[in-house]
């Protein structure tokens, strides 16, 4: 799946998209530098004495981070990784559904990635998986489960926030995590871990 250029703009930020196009590529500078966070620069509009001035800014983008190849994954099977840090919070599972979903790449539009920790109270649903249902979940603290067929959308239980979606890049036969749908649990920004 190829995001359209408005989405990029808004996770890479304008200035990245321009110049990579829409693959959302990250020089290995750019990592190098930012510990695996790319930035790009902006201009914001700040109020002056003289009006409103255009100002340049920097600001925090997600990381382009490879996780897996399409060819490797088995209907089912969850594989887990940590995106977009390795910070706290950063626990998620890639999948293979077998059932076309919100968000899915591939020819099926079947596989997903989503974060780790419920949106209610930041219980762990690690190794929570049903593939009956295509769901995460029930929670082990107060019992919610997630459609992972329709951007992690609470099915029952206490969350009131859906799970959080990682967004998938194909390159080839590779899968990438290039950015999120949602705020990760424990965390004002997903970028500040
Ligand atoms: S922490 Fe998961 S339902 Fe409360």
């Amino acid at each position: 799946m190829t995001p359209d250029t408005g989405l990029l703009e808004t996770i890479n930020g304008p200035e990245e998209v321009r110049k990579k196009g829409k693959s959302c590529v990250m020089n290995r500078r750019s990592f190098l530098l930012t510990s695996g966070i790319a930035t790009a620069s902006v201009m914001v509009a700040v109020r002056t004495s003289e009006g409103l001035a255009q100002v340049p800014a920097v600001v925090a983008t997600y990381p382009r981070k490879k996780i897996g190849k399409l060819s490797e994954l088995k209907t089912d099977q969850p594989i887990d990784f940590n995106y977009p840090d390795d910070s706290v919070y950063s626990e998620s599972m890639l999948v293979k559904l077998g059932r076309e979903a919100g968000g899915g790449i591939g020819a099926d539009k079947d596989v997903v990635a989503f974060n780790y920790t419920c949106t209610h109270q930041g219980g762990p649903l690690q190794g929570t998986y049903q593939a009956a249902d295509k769901a995460l979940g029930p929670c082990p603290l107060h019992l919610t489960t997630f459609d992972l067929t329709r951007h992690g959308m609470f099915i029952s239980g206490q969350a009131y926030q859906s799970l959080p979606q990682v967004l998938l890049e194909l390159d080839g036969d590779d899968i990438y995590a290039v950015g999120m749908f949602g705020l990760i649990y424990g965390r004002y920004d997903n970028l500040q871990g």
